[in-house]
C-alpha cells in the first residue's frame, strides 16, 4: 500500500515509524514532513492546508490511505473533499471535527447528552461577558470558541486578569473569527490524562491513557506550551478508572455525535481531567495528541494500518489495540525563547550517537543544511523510550539528553516527564 501522512511534527514522524513496520506498507509520502519523515518515506513540499494540492497528489500517486495528523486540515474539510473522490482517508468530517473547532458546540454537545464537563456559559458579546466577570467566583477559565494553536484558552485567577483576557479576545481580536464566541467555564482541579479511541462511528478501540505535560518547566511551572512531554500508560488510570472514562465519556460521545448527525470516524481525544467527582472532559480533539503519540507508537504492538483499514470498513467490533507490557516515554526538546520567539538555526549534536532499539528520537521543527541537522521550530524533538518499568524507562530516556548525547545550544527540556505517575501510583487525588 501507499500512505500519505499529512502533518510535520513529532506525532507525523512517530505515525509514519510505526506504520513503516507494517507489512501492508511498501511507500510513505508526508506533507510537508521534516528531516525525520524522510528518513523513512518521501517528503513531498504540499501544506497541510493546501487539500486541493494535497488530493491532485493523492490521486496521481494513487494513494491507498490518507491519515491526517493535524487539526487544521480536518477542521476545514479535508475529509469531505477525498471521500467525495473516492479517496480512502482517516479522520473526521469537516461536521464532526466542530468537536474540536468548535468549542461551544461540544459543550453544548456535553450539556445535551450528560457528558460530563466543566459548568460554563457562552458569551458573544463583549459587554455581556465583561458584566459576568464582575459578578462571579473565581478562579474560572475562559476559552475562545475556534482554534487558537493553543494559545485561546487562559485560567484567570481573578477579575484582572480575566478582563485582561477577554479584551485581548473580543476588543484586541488576537485570534480573530476564533474568539467572536467565548465560553467562559469553572476552574476544575486533578490529574489532566489524554484518553484517544480510534472509532469507526460506533465501535472504538482505545489506546493506552496517557498523559501530556503543558508547562514549559517543571512542577507544571512557566507558560503553557504545545506540550513538553508525555508517558504512556499512566499508573493511576486502572482498569475501573478506563472502563468509567469508555462508558460514561467515550461512547456516549460517540453516540450523540451520530444522533447530531455529525458520525465520527477518526481518532476521538477527550483531554480529561480526573476531580473528585469522577473524570470530566476539558476539551474533545479530534485526531491524535502531540507529543503523546510518539511514546503511544512505541507502545503500541498491533499493526496500526490493519487497524484503520478495519475502521474504515467500520468492522472494528471484533479488532484489538494490544500494548506492549512497560512504559514509554518522550521528552520534548524546545528551542531558547520556546513558547515565545525561539532562536533557530542551531546545530543539533548528537543524533547518530544512539544505538539502543528501545530509544527513537522523533523530529518535529528541525531542518538539514549541508548534511547538518539544524533547529527549526519551537518544538525541535522528542527523544522517546520504552522499557519494562516507569522508573527504569525514566532514566533510560534521560540518559540520552545532554550534551553527552543529543544537545543543541539553549536546548530548553523538562526533567521531571513521567514523575507524576510514580508519585501517584494508584489513586489520582
Ligand atoms: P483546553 O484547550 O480546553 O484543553 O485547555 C487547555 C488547558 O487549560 C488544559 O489542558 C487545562 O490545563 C486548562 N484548562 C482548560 N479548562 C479548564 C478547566 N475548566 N479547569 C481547569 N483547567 C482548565
Ligand atoms: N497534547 C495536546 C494536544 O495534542 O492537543
Amino acid at each position: 500500500m501507499k500512505i500519505l501522512i499529512i502533518g510535520s511534527g513529532g506525532r507525523e514522524h512517530a505515525l509514519g515509524w510505526k506504520i513503516k513496520q507494517s507489512p501492508l506498507v511498501d511507500k510513505i509520502y508526508f506533507a510537508p514532513g521534516n528531516p525525520g519523515t524522510k528518513e523513512i518515506g518521501e517528503n513531498i513540499s504540499i501544506e497541510v492546508t493546501d487539500i486541493q494540492k494535497l488530493l491532485k497528489f493523492a490521486k496521481s500517486k494513487k494513494i491507498d490511505l490518507t491519515i491526517v495528523g493535524p487539526e487544521t486540515p480536518l477542521v476545514i474539510g479535508i475529509v469531505d473533499v477525498f471521500k467525495k473522490e473516492k479517496m480512502k482517508i482517516f479522520g473526521p468530517s469537516k461536521k464532526a471535527s466542530q468537536i474540536e473547532g468548535s468549542k461551544t458546540f461540544s459543550k453544548q454537545l456535553m450539556k445535551k447528552y450528560k457528558i460530563p464537563t466543566a459548568k460554563y456559559n457562552i458569551f458573544n458579546n463583549f459587554s455581556e461577558a465583561k458584566g459576568y466577570l464582575q459578578k462571579t467566583k473565581y478562579p474560572l477559565v475562559i476559552k475562545a470558541d475556534g482554534l487558537c494553536m493553543g494559545k485561546g484558552v487562559a485560567v484567570c485567577k481573578n477579575k484582572k486578569e480575566a478582563e485582561k483576557f477577554l479584551g485581548e479576545l473580543m476588543i484586541n481580536k488576537t485570534f480573530g473569527e476564533s474568539a467572536k464566541k467565548i465560553v467562559i467555564e469553572e476552574c476544575l482541579y486533578g490529574q489532566e490524562v489524554s484518553f484517544m479511541v480510534i472509532t469507526d462511528g460506533k465501535d472504538f478501540l482505545s489506546l493506552l491513557p496517557s498523559q501530556d505535560h503543558k508547562r514549559l518547566t517543571d512542577n507544571n511551572q512557566g507558560p503553557n506550551t504545545g506540550g513538553m512531554g508525555a508517558y504512556t500508560p499512566v499508573p493511576f488510570v486502572d482498569n475501573k478508572l478506563l472502563k468509567q472514562i469508555e462508558k460514561e465519556i467515550v461512547a456516549p460521545t460517540i453516540k450523540a455525535m451520530a444522533k447530531e448527525d455529525c458520525l465520527y470516524q477518526g481518532v476521538l481525544y477527550p483531554g480529561l481531567i480526573l476531580t473528585k467527582d469522577g473524570p470530566k472532559v476539558l476539551e474533545y480533539n479530534c485526531r491524535f495528541g502531540d507529543p503523546e503519540t510518539q511514546p503511544l507508537m512505541m507502545s503500541l504492538e498491533s499493526d496500526l494500518i490493519e487497524i484503520i483499514l478495519a475502521q474504515q470498513k467500520g468492522k472494528l467490533k471484533n479488532k484489538k489495540l494490544i500494548f506492549k507490557k512497560g512504559f514509554s516515554i518522550g521528552v520534548v526538546l524546545a528551542s531558547a525563547g520556546y513558547p515565545e520567539k525561539y532562536t533557530k538555526g542551531d546545530m543539533i549534536h548528537g543524533l547518530g550517537k544512539i544505538n539502543d532499539n528501545d530509544v527513537k528520537v522523533f523530529h518535529a521543527g528541525t531542518k538539514e543544511l549541508d548534511k547538518k541537522t539544524l533547529t527549526n521550530g519551537g518544538r525541535v524533538l522528542s527523544v522517546t523510550a520504552t522499557g519494562s518499568n516507569l522508573e527504569e524507562t525514566i532514566k533510560k530516556v534521560y540518559q540520552y539528553i545532554g550534551k553527552k548525547s543529543v544537545y543543541f545550544k539553549g536546548m530548553q527540556f523538562r526533567k521531571d516527564i513521567g514523575k507524576n505517575g510514580l508519585i501517584f501510583g494508584n489513586n489520582y487525588d
